[in-house]
């Protein structure tokens, strides 16, 4: 896959708009870190420079969620989650995947230019049957094409993405490449744009994720953050207060980097032991809350107002509509729909 880092913000080259960004984010609920350091601060990052769509891609999301309160819930809360965190509604369109429902269709005709092989091999699809085996619905399957049309119904050609998604983006890509074959070129090919962030550790050292439940609730309550950083797993080599630590695989000293402008001094301290691994715990818990408490504040502030964010989104998904609309006319026209 071909990575390429985007071009010169427009404000540097006098185009704006040059590229048009598109990314999907799951409603996992309450969002963590490992979620803004991974994608968030990166979609906020480009809606100033490109014009940018974020979807809230709950259709995906009932591959694995199936209660409808609970499934409701979650939308909302990311969509509060990634307004408190600075995705503007003047800069950038947000909006839930199931509000424009084109995109199914276009699943559906894209199902039509992909080989079953395909996304059979894709490996999150063997992943996650092996992760809920008892539930390997059809739909895990053919994720992948519906993520292709979420790209592909705005001619969207850069896609900020974690590393995670390469095998799902070159499918797209291959999905869009098999459809100009057929019917004639049609669709720009787009790139992932990888996030420059790290695999963002979580407390137990594995990857942060929600379903592992080792995750730093960056949102909520600043005790509960404590206490999530407190529990992190350091250096575990480091036994003695004395001990040299080894900053370089130390989880703790490498989330500091976000954190302050002084990330090389505390390497250095955590190198010769002059910092412990609870002062360096201490002092990144401080950082946290201290750096999101404007964001809790505004989540807080989302979350009891449901309407504001309710809005935002139904603007979101009527701005598209239009596009939608046209991608699927001429999509049919070229297929022989009408
Ligand atoms: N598969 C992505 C994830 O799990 C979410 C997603 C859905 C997406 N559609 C997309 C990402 C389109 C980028 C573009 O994180």
């Amino acid at each position: 896959m071909t990575v390429q880092p985007l071009a010169a913000p427009a404000a540097a080259t006098g185009s704006p708009g040059q590229h048009r960004i598109f990314s999907g984010i799951q409603p996992s609920g309450i969002v963590h870190l490992g979620n803004d350091l991974g994608a968030i601060r990166n979609y906020v990052a480009l809606q100033s420079h490109f014009e940018a769509i974020y979807c809230i891609v709950d259709y995906h999301a009932l591959t694995s969620t199936h209660q409808a309160d609970v499934l409701r819930e979650r939308t909302r809360q990311m969509a509060a989650a990634l307004l408190a965190l600075g995705l503007d509604p003047d800069r950038c369109t947000l909006f839930v995947q199931s509000h424009r429902p084109e995109h199914t269709e276009l699943a559906w005709l894209f199902a039509t230019v992909t080989p079953v092989s395909w996304v059979e091999r894709t490996p999150t699809y063997k992943e996650k049957a092996a992760q809920q085996p008892d539930d390997v619905n059809h739909a895990l399957l053919t994720y992948p094409i519906l993520q292709a049309a979420d790209i592909a119904i705005y001619h969207a050609d850069r896609v900020p993405v974690g590393k995670d998604q390469a095998a799902h983006l070159e499918l797209s890509r291959e999905i869009l490449r098999a459809f100009n074959r057929r019917y004639g070129e049609t669709f720009v090919e787009p790139l992932a744009v990888y996030t420059e962030a790290p695999l963002v550790l979580g407390t137990d050292g594995r990857k942060m994720s929600k379903s592992i439940g080792n995750t730093i609730d960056i949102l909520g309550d600043p005790e509960l953050v404590r206490r999530q950083v407190m529990s992190m797993v350091t250096d575990t080599q480091r036994i003695k207060r004395t001990d040299p630590g080894r900053p370089e695989i130390c989880n703790v000293c490498q989330l500091q980097r976000f954190f302050g402008d002084d990330y090389e001094a505390l390497w250095e301290g955590e190198r010769t032991a002059r910092t412990g691994c609870v002062d360096m715990k201490r002092l990144l818990a401080d950082r946290i809350t201290t750096h999101y408490a404007p964001a809790r504040e505004r989540y807080r502030e989302l979350m009891a107002e449901p309407a504001q964010v309710d809005g935002v989104l139904e603007a979101g998904a009527n701005r598209l509509r239009p596009q939608a609309a046209a991608t699927l006319a001429t999509v049919r026209e070229r297929m022989g729909l009408r």
